[in-house]
């Protein structure tokens, strides 16, 4: 593949990117259960115009661009506002969860640093349900990451696990409301009495759950506390691209006060060119994800914004009660808000994910860890809410369908084959050896995925972790000829 030596007319362009995408998701027809968060093609449009007329100005530096600067204010301001912040908080429009979560712990790793200058490796103690992005920000930031664990039913954080795993080089406690595998929220309160005791910041992941929670709670639903009224919190993250319905790349960190966010910022003036002040990980990035955020806060409203989470509130009711009457499934915890993960002790729930990708529904397979069962996830956003009552009927015939089929033994054999190996001693060709097994020879990607998953659940995380790493290293393969 080479620059075309002979240019394509704008034609060929917008034909070759359409032909391409012709077997993507299509996330438009609401039967997709992650993902994309879709509120129709109207706040689309507004969301669009506003990205393109904004696509180029660079918020790389804000003195040039004051609409930029002025846009992160507002667009910060109503987050905080959102999440009742108090007089003296802060925050920064960011590209994405994952770098509001990295910039959190870099904040907190820089803060107690300056605090305990001396002191060893700085520690984040995070429940096993956290979100894999406070691994990649424990990686990144050299910061070992202290799992605890959850209630095995509730799946929420156990709180004397959490008193137990803090200690001299704690630099962060983090909770999750909600979190996203079971969409459950974390005891909040208790981890906040636990952090202003233990004198360390408190960072609660509201990526997904944030918008949502503050919404139901003015619905009148009984929501567990998470935002800044509970003391100890310190910073909160929350995604606009997820149920604000905003274009990816829009996030927020928010802090309790200035004096932590100053540890987030990142400056530079040991170069010959322009002195760099950063408040994100990115330096140079497009004003588009920004200004959309503003435009479709603004459009959609506060009003507009409690009719939606009602709509999904009721979407998320009828869809719990529906899987609750099909009795190979079980629902796992007591989700507050639309998220939902469902096991069954009948039945391959991975087969059932490749069942329901027949019908043309995508759900999500999560494979077991932790004591925690191999599930399916469910992240319900407005479009499905109509289709829930058909989503439902496909849903109980595919579960008919698997329970039929004859178990398995992939995942055992893989396991016994693997039991006590470590990855470190494994070559490349034997993990594609692996993936053979489960059918994903050579390059390109599985029509189906329950033999992938069956493997996957029979090893080890860091087994795991390698094995993708390697088919991840096969898929990219661009051809420089
Ligand atoms: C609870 C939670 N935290 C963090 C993230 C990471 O967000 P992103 O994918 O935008 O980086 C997610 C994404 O689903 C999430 O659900």
């Amino acid at each position: 593949m080479k620059i075309p030596e002979k240019n394509l007319n704008e034609a060929e362009v917008f034909e070759t990117l359409e032909r391409y995408r012709a077997n993507d998701n299509d996330w438009r027809a609401g039967r997709t259960w992650g993902y994309v968060f879709d509120a129709g093609r109207e706040i689309e449009a507004v969301a669009k115009k506003a990205y393109m007329a904004f696509l180029s100005e660079n918020a790389l530096d804000p003195t040039i661009f004051p609409s930029l600067l002025r846009l992160e204010n507002e667009v910060v301001g109503m987050a905080l506002a959102h999440v009742r912040a108090p007089e003296g908080a802060a925050g920064n429009f960011t590209s994405g969860g994952t770098e509001s979560i990295i910039l959190a712990v870099k904040a907190a790793r820089d803060a107690f640093r300056e605090q305990h200058p001396g002191a060893g490796q700085p520690e984040m103690v995070l429940p096993v349900t956290a979100h894999a992005a406070f691994h990649k920000a424990a990686h990144y930031l050299g910061v070992k990451a202290v799992t605890i664990p959850v209630d095995t039913t509730t799946f929420r954080a156990d709180v004397d696990a959490a008193r137990a795993a803090i200690g001299p080089n704690t630099a962060l406690l983090v909770g999750s409301a909600a979190s996203y595998a079971h969409g459950t929220v974390d005891p909040i309160r208790e981890l906040g009495a636990l952090a202003l005791e233990k004198g360390v910041p408190f960072h609660v992941d509201g990526c997904i759950g944030g918008f949502v929670l503050g919404y139901l709670r003015r619905l009148g639903e009984s929501v567990p506390e998470f935002d800044f009224t509970v003391p100890g919190v310190t910073s909160i993250s929350m995604d606009l691209h997820k149920y604000a319905f905003c274009p990816k790349g829009a996030s927020v960190v928010m802090f309790r006060d200035r004096s932590l966010r100053r540890h987030m910022i990142f400056a530079c003036s040991s170069w010959t060119g322009y002195t760099m002040v950063n408040t994100t990980v990115q330096s140079t990035k497009s004003g588009g994800p920004l200004a959309a955020a503003w435009a479709v806060l603004n459009y959609v409203g506060d009003s507009g914004y409690l009719e939606m989470v009602r709509q999904m509130r009721d979407g998320a009711r009828a869809l719990v009660e529906g899987i609750r009457e099909i009795p190979e499934l079980r629902l796992l915890g007591d989700p507050p808000m639309t998220l939902i993960a469902c096991a069954s002790d009948q039945l391959c729930v991975f087969a059932l994910a490749d069942e329901m990708k027949d019908r043309g529904w995508y759900i999500q397979p999560q494979l077991p860890h932790a004591g925690g069962p191999a599930n399916f996830h469910l992240s319900l956003q407005l479009s499905n809410v109509p289709r829930v009552p058909e989503f439902l009927r496909d849903l109980g015939e595919a579960v008919a369908k698997v329970k039929a089929l004859p178990k398995s033994d992939l995942g055992e054999n893989v396991g016994a084959m693997f039991a006590g190996v470590d990855p470190s001693t494994l070559t490349s060709e034997m993990f594609s050896q692996m993936l053979a097994m489960a059918g994903i020879g050579g390059v390109g990607l599985p029509k189906r995925s329950a033999d992938i998953n069956l493997i996957l659940s029979a090893l080890t995380p860091q087994m795991r972790e390698r094995l993708l790493t390697e088919f991840v290293n096969e898929l990219f393969s661009a051809d420089r000829s």
